[in-house]
């Protein structure tokens, strides 16, 4: 009877001691601080076929040279980053920044400058021979106040007029007779006669695809013109430069499939795969979308500056940064490392269409399209930084010629866009900060 009291007791005692050392144990385990996850986390508004494959491709270098960092992509569906844009600013004011994001050269970085939300990298430019390498009108485009903030990924033209090639032959129509308004509107017009009633595609969803093909119009007008806008310097509102932009759009419009505004980009662009439509205006990243499609440059498709642009050189460039306070400043770096440099850039570029912003990549990786986008840019008479695609003027001004163009699409108002663009100015003329000398 005492032996098996005593065996109780100590059954009890040993149960007891290992409830409190568990719970000890388990106290210490839950709330020691757990080993941070090596992560790299990215956020970009590559979603169409082209843009996946080819950021894909730049992920996957990375991943080649650090294998043991987690990549976790964040993208954020939206032509032109136009859902993106807005949610960093949220994200990177709640300090919830990423260790990346896209973002394009210029004036779209102006705010988070200003917020002192990145941190400047100019010890990753030096390190890396960055100012070597890349043309001077890129590197002004990523320095603030002496200081690097970003690094160019890409060199995107946005003054491109594709089309199909195969329907173009079978209509007689030589692309040749494109370089010009008037030839390129008796070419739209042959097309509806003989049965393709809005050969021009275009999207519209986020309103930027429409003042993506009022902006190379403009610039149509003269390089000295397009300077005097991005610079805020226009103010007459009768402008015959102005005025003319806005004829030519509302030409232009008559031949557009009347569903735009539901359209993205790149279902503008498959009409044009498709053989529904003829033409698009839209940056050469519309050639990821072709080459998707298993479509052949010069044989299914071709492009030409749009007409009154040949020469100029309209440069959207994509970029990353490091954010302060990024959870992996570490890998924030190695990614900016992997963008800048010329495996990553010849892996993601040739897939993605544009050429890359290093002066010294290797052109057998390209295509024909870029080959020849790559001389054009060497030859340019002109370079011009793209407003919608965040570059050339002020975010107010840039939302704002937004709303003008699809207002225009859809009342044709000529009037009313004028001053419309001229009130743009105004109302966004304390922003102006940098004046652009297009014009050598
Ligand atoms: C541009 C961007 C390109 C491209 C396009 C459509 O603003 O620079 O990389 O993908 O938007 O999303």
């Amino acid at each position: 009877m005492e032996v098996m009291r005593t065996l109780h007791a100590v059954i009890i005692a040993v149960l007891v001691t290992a409830i409190i050392v568990g719970g000890i144990l388990y106290y210490f385990l839950s709330t020691a601080p757990k080993p941070k996850a090596n992560l790299l986390e990215i956020y970009h508004w590559w979603t169409s076929g082209g843009e996946k494959a080819a950021i894909d491709a730049l992920v996957a270098v990375f991943q080649e040279k650090y294998p043991d960092v987690g990549v976790i992509q964040s993208p954020v569906a939206g032509g032109a980053g136009y859902v993106l844009k807005a949610v960093m600013k949220s994200m990177v004011a709640a300090g919830e920044a990423p260790d990346s994001f896209q973002i394009h050269a210029g004036y779209e970085m102006k705010p988070y400058i200003d917020g002192g939300y990145l941190e400047p990298i100019d010890h990753l430019w030096a390190q890396q021979g960055w100012e070597e390498v890349f043309p001077a009108v890129v590197k002004d485009m990523v320095k603030w106040g002496g200081h690097y903030y970003a690094v160019p990924l890409n060199i995107h033209r946005a003054n491109v007029l594709w089309y199909n090639k195969k329907i173009l032959e079978q209509h007689n129509i030589d692309p040749a007779s494109l370089e010009t308004w008037d030839g390129f509107f008796e070419a739209c017009e042959k097309l509806r006669r003989e049965g393709i009633t809005y050969p021009i595609a275009m999207g519209g969803i986020g309103k930027w695809e429409i003042a993506h093909a009022l902006e190379q119009i403009l610039i149509s007008q003269g390089v000295d013109f397009y300077q005097d806008l991005i610079n805020g310097k226009l103010s007459d509102p009768n402008d015959p430069r102005l005025v003319n932009a806005f004829n030519i759009f509302k030409r232009y419009m008559d031949y557009v499939n009347p569903d735009y505004a539901t359209l993205t980009w790149d279902q503008a662009v498959a009409k044009v795969i498709r053989g529904e439509s003829v033409f698009t205006i839209m940056g050469d990243w519309a050639n990821g979308e072709f080459l998707v499609a298993n479509k052949t440059f010069n044989v299914d498709y071709g492009a030409i500056p749009v007409p009154g642009t040949k020469g100029v050189y309209v440069l959207v460039v994509d970029c990353f940064q490091k954010p302060k306070g990024a959870r992996h400043p570490e890998n924030s770096e190695k990614w900016l490392i992997v963008v800048g440099s010329k495996e990553g850039q010849d892996a993601f570029n040739p897939i993605k269409g544009s050429i890359p912003a290093r002066l010294d990549a290797d052109i057998n990786k390209y295509g024909p399209y870029q080959r020849s986008a790559i001389q054009d840019f060497k030859n340019a008479q002109y370079m011009a930084p793209s407003i919608v695609h965040g570059s050339g003027a002020p975010e107010k001004f840039a939302s704002a010629f937004n709303d003008v163009a699809s207002a225009f699409a859809s009342n044709r108002n000529v009037q009313e866009a004028c001053n419309g663009i001229i009130n743009a100015i105004q109302a966004a003329k304390n922003e102006y900060v940098k004046e652009w000398k297009l014009i050598p």
